[in-house]
C-alpha cells in the first residue's frame, strides 16, 4: 500500500540543499497528482487521508522554504487557486453584465439626466425618479437557479455569457437555501448575488493558509474567489463563505413591480440583503440625498464587517427598469458608485519598461511592497513618458501611490523633500529593453512602440497569452511560465503552434511529461484544455485575435453583424479598400468608428496574420481546421424583426431615439447607422434627411413610426 512513497522524510526540511529540494519537489508533485487520481477519478485510494495530508504538508513546507522552485503546475497551484481540469461552462440564461462606474458626483448627475433623456416623459414634465442604494460588496457574483423551490444550479458569471458550473460548491454554503421557504417564488427563480468573505473570517482563513501553503490570500475577494472555485467541493465546505442577494435573473413570472418590493421578496425566500439600504425619494436634478447615502456608507466602511467599495444606486420601478434595459457593457437603470482610491506612501526601487502584445512600451515602478487598503502592492503602472517628465518620477523617490479596486495601482505625486540628493531625472530607454529594436513615437501620440513586430519575443509571448487568456480560448495550463518557457524551447510562435504541439510532441524524442518539472499529469492535461478549446464561438475568436482596439464587446458587436467565421474574414478582407461596400458595412455597425475600422483592416491587411487566420480555421477548407469556429447564435425570438437590419433616421416621437434602438435590439434586429442595400426596414420620422432619399432610391421598405411600433408590438 504504501509502496509508491517515494519522499525522502528522513531529512528535515529545514537541512535539503537547493537540489535536493528541487528533486523532492518533483517526485511530491508525481506523487500527490498519481494519489488525486486514484481518489477523485477511481475513487480508490491507495492511502490513508492522513499520510495523504503529510505528503501535502511536507510540499508546502519545502515550498516555502524555496520560493523560487514552486512548480507552475504543482500540488499547491491546482488545489489552492486554479483547479488542474476547468469546471464545465453554461450558458446564462440571461447574461450576467457589470456595471458602469461613477467616481464622482457629478458623474451620477449625469447618470440621472442619461435616464432622464431614454425615458422621454421624464424629461418632459420633470418627473421624479426613485432610487434604491445598497452596499457594493467587494467579492465575486454567482447565479442561483431555483426549479420549483429547488436548487438546481449555481454559476459563476465567468465572461458575462457564460460561467462556471458551481452546483455541488454552492450548496454548502449556508446563506444559501437548498429549498426556498414559504411560498410564491416563482418556478423558475435565478437569484443573484455575491460571495463574499467577512473581514473577520478572511483574517482567520488567512492565519491558518499561512501556515498551512505560506501563501495567504491578498484580499477577501480573492480569498471568496479561490475558496469557491475549488474543484472539491469538501474544500469549499470549510471555507467560511456567505452569501447576500441583490438582483435576479430569469423569472417564469414577475417578482415585484419595484427593487424594493423585489428585496424584500428575496428576503423572504430566504436570501440574506446587503445593509444598510436606502430607498431614496424624489430625486430630481438634486443630488443630495444620493450624496448622504454615499457618505453614510463610506463613513462606516471599516464597521460593516465585510468588504465594500463603494455604493450601488438602482432605479427604483422595474418598468423603468425593463424599458432602460442594458447596453452592450452594463445596465442603464444601474451605477456604481466606488469610493475614492486608496493611497499610501513607498519608495520606488526602479523603473522598467515592459512591452505589451501590440508592442506599446509601459514604464512600471517596482516599488518597495507596501500595503494598500488591504492589498499587498509592490508595482505601480506610470502609463508613459509623458507621464514620467510630468510628474518628473525618477527611481529612488519616496511617492504617494493609490489603488481603485481592480485597476492597476498608480503613483499620484512624488514626495520631493524626500528625493536623495545623487537623483537624476528618469532617462527613457530609446530601444526595446526586450529585443533590442527602436522604440519608437508616433508624432502627437503620447505611447511609445516597439518597432520589433513578429521579432520581438515580448510582443509574441503576450500575444499568445492574451490568446489563450479566459475570456479567448480559455486553455488551462498555457500561463505566463509555460508560455515562455514552450516559447524559449522554440515550440510555440504562433496560436497555430499551441493546437499542433500534442502531435508534435508525440514523435519528439524529448515529449513534455519528461521535462523537469512536468510529468505525464501536467502534459496529459495540458492537451486536454487544448483540446476542449479546439471549438470556440465567433465572438471569442475574434476577441482571442488581440486586434487592436477590439475588446470583448466589439468583437461581439462583430460576430452578431457578420453571424460567420467565413463571412467576417471574407468581409474584412474586402474592406482594405476604403471605399468598398464592405468598408461602408462595417462602418454601419452601431459601435464602429474610422478609427477601430481602421485597426482591424490593418490587421486584416498583414500577411502574418492572414496566414495565422487560413491555418487556424482555414475559412476556405473547414476539414482540415484544428479549431472549429461555431457561427454566432442570434437570440432565437419570435419577433418578425429578429434578424433583420434596421436603421432609425429623423426625430421619434413617443419615445427617445435610445429607447427605440434599444428596444429594436431586445427584439432581435440589428440597428445600424446607414442605409445599405442589406438594410430591411428604414424607420423615418419629422426631420429625416438623406437616409430616408438613399432609402427610396434603393427601393427599401419605409415605415413611419407608428407602423414600425405595429410590426415590432409591445417589447
Ligand atoms: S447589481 C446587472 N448590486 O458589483 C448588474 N451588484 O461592479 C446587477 N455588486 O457584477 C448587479 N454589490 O458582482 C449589484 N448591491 C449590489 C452589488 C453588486 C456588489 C457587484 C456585482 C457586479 C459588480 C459590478
Amino acid at each position: 500500500m504504501k509502496k509508491n512513497r517515494t519522499t525522502r522524510f528522513d531529512v528535515p526540511v529545514g537541512q535539503l540543499t537547493e537540489e535536493q529540494a528541487s528533486s523532492e519537489l518533483c517526485e511530491l508533485a508525481e506523487t500527490i497528482s498519481r494519489h488525486d487520481r486514484l481518489y477523485y477519478g477511481k475513487d480508490q485510494p491507495e492511502i490513508t487521508d492522513a499520510e495523504y495530508d503529510a505528503l501535502r504538508r511536507r510540499n508546502n513546507a519545502i515550498e516555502a522554504l524555496f520560493p523560487q522552485l514552486i512548480l507552475p503546475d504543482g500540488p499547491s497551484r491546482r488545489v489552492g487557486t486554479e483547479p488542474a481540469a476547468g469546471f464545465r461552462k453554461i450558458r446564462h440564461a440571461i447574461p450576467m453584465t457589470s456595471l458602469e462606474n461613477a467616481l464622482t458626483l457629478d458623474h451620477m448627475g449625469k447618470f440621472l439626466d442619461g435616464v432622464r433623456n431614454f425615458i422621454l416623459e421624464l424629461h418632459d414634465r420633470n418627473i421624479s425618479i426613485e432610487l434604491v442604494g445598497e452596499p457594493k460588496i467587494d467579492g465575486l457574483s454567482c447565479s442561483l437557479r431555483y426549479e420549483k423551490g429547488l436548487l438546481v444550479q449555481g454559476l459563476t458569471r465567468g465572461n458575462g455569457f457564460e460561467g462556471e458550473d458551481v452546483t455541488a460548491n454552492v450548496k454548502t454554503i449556508k446563506d444559501i437555501p437548498r429549498q426556498l421557504p414559504g411560498k410564491g417564488w416563482p418556478d423558475v427563480l435565478e437569484v443573484r448575488g455575491e460571495v463574499y468573505m467577512s473581514d473577520e473570517d478572511f483574517l482567520r482563513l488567512n492565519e491558518q493558509q499561512e501556515i498551512v501553503s505560506g501563501k495567504p490570500f491578498a484580499n477577501p475577494r480573492n480569498a471568496a474567489a479561490g475558496s469557491l472555485r475549488q474543484l472539491d467541493p469538501d474544500v469549499t465546505a470549510h471555507r467560511p463563505l456567505r452569501f447576500f442577494a441583490y438582483a435576479w435573473g430569469e423569472v417564469s413570472t414577475p417578482i415585484a413591480q419595484t427593487q424594493w418590493e423585489a428585496r424584500h421578496k428575496l428576503k423572504e425566500w430566504g436570501f440574506k440583503l446587503n445593509e444598510p439600504s436606502t430607498l431614496v425619494e424624489g430625486i430630481d436634478s438634486d443630488t443630495t440625498t444620493l450624496s448622504r447615502y454615499y457618505e453614510n456608507i463610506h463613513a462606516q466602511r471599516s464597521s460593516l464587517g465585510f468588504s465594500v467599495d463603494g455604493v450601488v444606486m438602482k432605479i427604483n420601478r422595474l418598468d423603468w427598469q425593463d424599458r432602460l434595459g442594458f447596453d452592450s457593457r452594463s445596465p442603464r437603470w444601474a451605477i456604481a458608485w466606488k469610493f475614492p482610491p486608496e493611497q499610501a506612501m513607498t519608495l520606488i526601487r526602479n523603473i522598467e519598461v515592459q512591452i505589451g502584445r501590440l508592442g506599446r512600451a509601459t514604464p512600471v515602478a517596482n516599488l518597495a511592497p507596501i500595503n494598500v487598503g488591504g492589498v499587498l502592492v509592490s508595482r505601480a503602472t506610470l502609463h508613459n513618458r509623458d507621464e514620467i517628465e510630468r510628474k518628473d518620477i525618477r527611481e529612488d523617490d519616496t511617492v504617494i501611490i493609490q489603488r481603485a479596486g481592480d485597476v492597476i495601482p498608480q503613483v499620484v505625486a512624488v514626495v520631493k523633500d524626500r528625493r536623495p540628493v545623487h537623483s537624476r531625472p528618469y532617462a527613457f530607454p530609446t530601444l526595446c529593453p526586450v529585443c533590442g529594436s527602436t522604440l519608437a513615437r508616433e508624432e502627437d501620440a503620447a505611447e511609445t512602440y516597439c518597432t520589433g513586430g513578429l521579432v520581438c519575443q515580448a510582443q509574441a509571448r503576450e500575444r499568445l497569452l492574451h490568446f489563450v487568456s479566459r475570456n479567448a480560448f480559455d486553455i488551462e495550463g498555457l500561463g505566463e511560465k509555460n508560455i515562455r518557457l514552450l516559447y524559449d524551447k522554440g515550440l510555440l510562435r504562433t496560436p497555430v503552434d499551441i493546437f499542433t504541439l500534442e502531435d508534435r510532441d508525440r514523435h519528439s524524442g524529448q515529449p513534455l511529461s519528461t521535462w523537469k518539472y512536468w510529468g505525464d499529469t501536467s502534459a496529459i492535461n495540458l492537451f486536454d484544455a487544448i483540446n476542449r478549446a479546439r471549438a470556440i464561438s465567433l465572438d471569442r475568436f475574434i476577441f482571442a485575435l488581440g486586434i487592436r482596439q477590439v475588446g470583448e464587446a466589439t468583437a461581439r458587436l462583430l460576430a452578431r453583424h457578420y453571424l460567420t467565421v467565413r463571412n467576417w474574414c471574407e468581409s474584412m478582407e474586402a474592406a482594405v479598400d476604403p471605399d468598398s461596400d464592405a468598408r461602408k458595412d462595417l462602418l454601419s455597425i452601431n459601435g464602429i468608428g474610422e478609427s477601430m475600422a481602421k485597426d482591424i483592416v490593418s490587421f486584416f491587411r498583414e500577411p502574418q496574420n492572414q496566414e495565422v487566420l487560413n491555418k487556424l480555421c482555414s475559412p476556405r477548407d473547414i476539414s482540415e481546421s484544428p479549431v472549429t469556429v461555431r457561427d454566432f447564435e442570434p437570440m432565437k425570438m419570435a419577433s418578425p424583426v429578429s434578424g433583420k437590419t434596421v436603421v432609425f433616421t429623423g426625430k421619434m416621437e413617443t419615445m427617445s431615439r435610445s429607447e427605440a434602438k434599444a428596444r429594436a435590439e431586445r427584439s432581435g434586429a440589428n440597428v445600424v447607422s446607414s442605409v445599405s442595400r442589406k438594410t430591411d426596414y428604414v424607420v423615418t420620422g419629422p426631420g429625416a434627411g438623406s437616409k430616408e432619399k438613399e432609402a427610396r432610391k434603393l427601393g427599401l421598405t419605409i415605415l413611419s413610426e407608428s407602423e414600425w411600433l405595429d410590426l415590432t408590438g409591445k417589447v
